[in-house]
C-alpha cells in the first residue's frame, strides 16, 4: 500500500508490531459501512466516475457477504481491517478498487469506524442496563415492604425495606445510562473527509456522508477530528462508573449470600460448587461482577495514558485505543446479563432479614425520636437516654421493645407506655414516609416513577 519510496520490506517484527488486524477486524462492519457511504458520495460528487462507484459499491457488498460467512483473513501483510478490505476489493474488481481511497485517509476512516463501534456498544450497553432496571423494579415492588436491616460502616443502622435498597441501584443505573446518553450525543459528529489531518483539496460532501452515517454533523476541525479519541474514553469513564456500581452490588450478594448473613440463594444457574467440600455453593459470578470492574477500571487508565503525551495528529500509539474499548464492552456485556439474572433469580429470605433487622437495636432512632416528639426532649439529649437503654438492653441480651415499661422509666420518666408502638421495625419503616424515603408507600412510588420512565406499563 505505501511501498512506493522503501527499498525493502518490513521485517517480520515490524509487521507483528504494526499488525491491528488480529483486532481492529472486529470493526469489519463499520468499514464497510463507511466506504459505503464514502463511494457513495465521491460518485455523487462527480469526482469518481458512476461505473466505477457502481464496481466498488458491488465490491464491498461482496466483501461484507464474505466476511459474515467466513470471517475477516487475517494476514499480517495487510496490517489493518482498512487494508484488508481495499486489498480483497482489488482481488474482486481490480484496480478500480484504488480510486475509493480518494478524499480520504486511514486517518479519518478509523476515526469513523471507530465511532461507529463506539455507538453500538453504547446503544447495547444502554439496553442491557435497561433489562437490568426492570429486574431491579419487579423485585423491589415484590419486596416493596420486606424489613431488612440497613447499614452504615456495615453495622445496624436502622430498618429499611428490600425494596428501597434494590430501588437505589436503579438510581445508580438510571445515572449510568444518563450518562451514556450525554457521551452518545457529543461522540455522534462524523470525521469522514478529515483525510489525513487537514482535509482534502477535492469537492466532497461531508454533510451527505455525516447523514448516510447517521451522524448528526460532520466534525468541525479535521486536526481535531482524527487526533480525539474523547469519546472512547467517555464511553470508559461510562462503563467504569456502571462496573463500579456493580461491583458494589455484587459485592452485597456476596455477603448476602453467606452462611452468616443468610439473606439470599443466588439462582443455581449462576453459581458454581467446590470440588472439594460438597457443602459450597460458590458466588462466582457476582465475584467476577466485581473483579471484571477492576479490568473495565484498568481500560480507562489505560487509554487516558496511551492519549496523554500525543502531539496532533495521529500517531500510532492511537491504534492501541481498540484493543481496551473492545476489552471493557465484553466484560461490561457479561457482568450487566449476569447480574440482571442474579436479581431476578434470587429468592430472598425475608424472615431472616427481618430477624436480622430486630437484633440489632435498628429503632434505636425511633426512641430517640420519639422522646423529641412526645416528650418535648432536645434530641442530643434524647440520643444519650436511648443510648442508657440500647446499654440496658444488650446486657440482658434483648430487644429494645422487649424492655419493660418500668425499666425504661427508670432511665427517664418521661417515657410512657405509648413508646412500644414506636419501637417495632415496622413502626419505624412505616414513620420514614419522607420523598425518597424506606416506607413501602414510598418504595410504591418510585417504583411507579421507575415503571413509567422504563415503559413497563404500555
Ligand atoms: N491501524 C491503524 C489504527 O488502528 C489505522 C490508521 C493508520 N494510520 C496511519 N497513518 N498509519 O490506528
Amino acid at each position: 500500500m505505501w511501498g512506493g519510496r522503501f527499498a525493502a520490506g518490513p521485517s517480520a517484527i515490524m509487521r507483528e508490531i504494526n499488525a491491528s488486524i488480529p483486532f481492529d477486524k472486529a470493526l469489519w462492519r463499520q468499514d464497510i459501512a463507511a466506504s459505503q457511504a464514502h463511494v457513495a458520495m465521491l460518485g455523487a460528487c462527480g469526482i469518481i466516475a458512476p461505473k466505477d462507484a457502481a464496481a466498488i459499491t458491488a465490491g464491498l457488498d461482496q466483501i461484507a457477504a464474505d466476511y459474515a460467512a467466513h470471517g475477516v483473513p487475517e494476514d499480517w501483510d495487510f496490517e489493518d481491517i482498512h487494508m484488508t478490505t481495499e486489498a480483497r476489493l482489488a482481488e474482486l474488481i481490480g484496480p478500480v478498487a484504488g480510486r475509493l481511497h480518494t478524499a480520504r485517509s486511514r486517518n479519518d476512516q478509523v476515526a469513523t469506524d471507530f465511532r461507529l463501534w463506539v455507538r453500538d456498544a453504547i446503544d447495547q450497553m444502554d439496553s442491557g442496563l435497561a433489562a437490568l432496571q426492570q429486574a431491579l423494579v419487579i423485585r423491589a415492588e415484590e419486596h416493596a415492604g420486606s424489613i431488612m436491616p440497613g447499614f452504615t460502616h456495615l453495622q445496624t443502622a436502622q430498618p429499611v425495606t428490600l425494596g428501597h435498597h434494590l430501588m437505589a441501584y436503579y438510581e445508580m443505573f438510571r445515572r449510568d445510562r444518563s450518562r451514556l446518553h450525554d457521551a452518545r450525543a457529543r461522540l455522534n459528529e462524523s470525521p469522514l473527509g478529515s483525510a489525513a489531518l487537514a482535509g482534502t483539496g477535492f469537492p466532497i460532501d461531508r454533510e451527505m456522508t455525516a447523514a448516510a452515517l447517521g451522524f448528526d454533523r460532520p466534525t468541525a476541525n479535521s486536526l481535531d477530528a482524527v487526533s480525539d479519541r474523547d469519546f472512547a474514553l467517555e464511553y470508559l469513564f461510562a462503563c467504569s462508573a456502571t462496573a463500579l456500581h456493580l461491583s458494589r452490588l455484587a459485592e452485597e450478594l456476596i455477603l448476602w449470600a453467606s452462611q452468616p448473613f443468610g439473606f439470599i440463594r443466588l439462582p443455581d444457574s449462576l453459581s458454581t460448587g467446590s470440588s472439594i467440600m460438597p457443602q459450597k455453593k460458590n458466588p462466582d459470578a457476582a465475584e467476577l461482577v466485581r473483579g471484571h470492574s477492576g479490568r473495565v477500571i484498568g481500560s480507562l487508565t489505560s487509554l487516558m495514558i496511551t492519549m496523554k503525551g500525543l502531539p496532533l495528529a495521529y500517531s500510532k500509539d492511537m491504534q492501541d485505543d481498540k484493543p481496551p474499548v473492545f476489552e471493557a464492552s465484553s466484560l461490561m456485556g457479561l457482568s450487566i446479563a449476569a447480574m440482571t439474572g442474579m436479581i431476578a433469580g434470587s429468592t430472598f429470605h425475608t424472615a431472616r432479614m427481618r430477624a436480622a433487622a430486630e437484633l440489632g437495636y435498628a429503632t434505636a432512632t425511633d426512641l430517640a425520636d420519639w422522646l423529641v416528639r412526645e416528650a418535648g426532649i432536645p434530641f442530643r439529649e434524647a440520643h444519650h437516654i436511648t443510648g442508657a437503654a440500647v446499654k440496658l438492653a444488650e446486657s440482658k441480651g434483648a430487644a429494645l421493645d422487649a424492655l419493660e415499661l418500668a425499666e425504661l422509666q427508670a432511665i427517664d420518666p418521661r417515657i410512657d407506655a405509648r413508646v412500644f408502638a414506636a419501637l417495632s421495625v415496622d413502626a419505624s419503616v412505616a414513620a420514614r414516609a419522607s420523598y425518597g424515603g424506606t416506607a413501602a408507600t414510598q418504595v410504591l412510588d418510585q417504583v411507579a416513577r421507575a415503571r413509567a420512565a422504563l415503559g413497563m406499563d404500555t
